[in-house]
């Protein structure tokens, strides 16, 4: 029988464990999913959020353990996507009496989702509150975190922040909080989830995390992921510098090559780059998945992208990586790109690579390096010194 874990007195998690989930929308997630709803048992007993639609009867089943799900007076909806809503329909059926709270923008989205379930969603408003009984719940909206529709729930009485994707990891456990669990682990795969999910809304997720930080809290309680409670201050602490935007000297040289020529060009630079003191490291595009480069490159100053000449045009695999990266909105204004590969009749792919780069606003103080079949260690040595005196110039 699935239980509910009691999180505090009277709040339990609910969710389910998606052990085996392997890919979300393109990011890999090695570690698993979990998918986090919680119940509070009060005078008005409440869920706050649901799980993937296949776990339905994971949750229903982990509520039933606590309460009958038909004695739930409300559900609260903090998200609109179906990691986080495809239960709704069974709670629905399941919580006849169920009053059901979500934003303006996700009642409108829900029209869509659940034409057939006929829920009747209440909008809520950005300070809005909730009695339940002893708790009084207040919500917050947080737009783009991570859609239009988000929103997070405050519960004053227990300090508890439903924060919803906000500080979420793809992790799944069978633990429930950060302290019981390798907390590297916890912060690589947090760090993974912003660089993926929320990187392109960092100027929302900032204003997000001022109002967060405005909160008396002992526990920000995800709907992916562990729980924070004594690393409040690490994930807070994270979240404002992934959010600043800030870069360090660091560099990622991402490649793929046909002969080894592009792969030998990204050695000379990447040791370039690190006889100029920066940290750094090269990725064949084969070897390592896009949604990890990216975990990578969030705060990197440097990304030298290579491609040799496939067909007058670029390597696939790198005009994935590059539609998957500039697809993040990454601000790269204050970011060197370099561009680079070998060709044998035309040097199409890495001048591709530079329109690329260009076109997602790096800056390019070194012209594209290109080189005609295969390199001479002369050639490497000379390639060498640019990475090097590119990353010196910047200094
Ligand atoms: Fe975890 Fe935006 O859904």
């Amino acid at each position: 029988m699935l239980e509910a874990h009691e999180i505090k007195p009277n709040v339990y998690w609910v969710g389910a464990l998606d052990w085996n989930e392997r890919l979300f929308h393109g990011y890999t997630t090695e570690r698993g999913i979990t998918y986090n709803a919680y119940l509070i048992m009060d005078e008005k007993v409440t869920l706050i959020d649901t799980v993937k639609e296949k776990f339905s009867q994971d949750l229903l089943a982990r509520v039933s353990q606590v309460v009958d799900p038909a004695k739930i007076d409300y559900v609260i909806s903090n998200h609109v996507e179906m990691d986080h809503s495809g239960a709704l329909p069974a709670v629905a059926a399941a919580c006849k009496n169920a009053t059901f709270l979500c934003t303006t923008k996700a009642k409108e989205e829900f029209a869509h989702h659940f034409q057939e379930a006929g829920i009747d969603f209440q909008a809520v408003k950005t300070g809005d509150t909730l009695n339940i009984g002893e708790r009084t719940l207040t919500f917050v909206e947080t737009p783009m975190v991570h859609w239009p529709d988000n929103m997070v729930t405050y519960d004053e009485f227990d300090k508890i922040l439903f924060s919803n994707d906000a500080f979420g990891q793809h992790f799944a456990s069978s633990q429930r909080f950060d302290v019981d669990v390798d907390l590297c682990e916890v912060m690589k795969q947090a760090r993974k989830y912003y660089a993926n999910i929320v990187q392109p809304y960092g100027m929302q997720a900032s204003k997000a995390l001022e109002v967060v930080k405005g909160l008396s809290l002992e526990m920000i309680a995800p709907s992916h992921g562990i729980i924070w409670t004594e690393h409040i201050p690490q994930i807070l602490e994270a979240y404002a510098q992934w959010t600043s935007n800030k870069k360090v000297d660091k560099a990622a040289i991402i490649y793929d090559s046909m002969w080894g020529s592009t792969e030998k060009i990204a050695k000379a630079i990447c040791e370039g780059f690190i006889q100029a003191g920066l940290d750094a490291r090269y990725f064949d595009i084969k070897a390592t998945h896009e949604s990890d480069i990216v975990a990578y490159t969030l705060d990197a100053k440097y990304i030298a992208v290579g491609s040799p000449t496939l067909n007058m045009k670029m390597m696939p695999n790198i005009a994935m990586f590059l539609t998957y990266q500039n697809g993040l909105s990454p601000r790269n204004a204050d970011r060197v790109g370099l561009a680079f590969g070998s060709y044998g009749w035309a040097p199409v792919g890495p001048n591709a690579v530079q329109k690329e780069l260009e076109g997602a606003g790096y800056k390019l103080p070194q012209e594209t390096i290109t080189l005609n079949w295969r390199p001479t260690q002369e050639d490497l040595d000379t390639i060498q010194e640019k990475a090097f005196h590119l990353a010196q110039a910047q200094e």
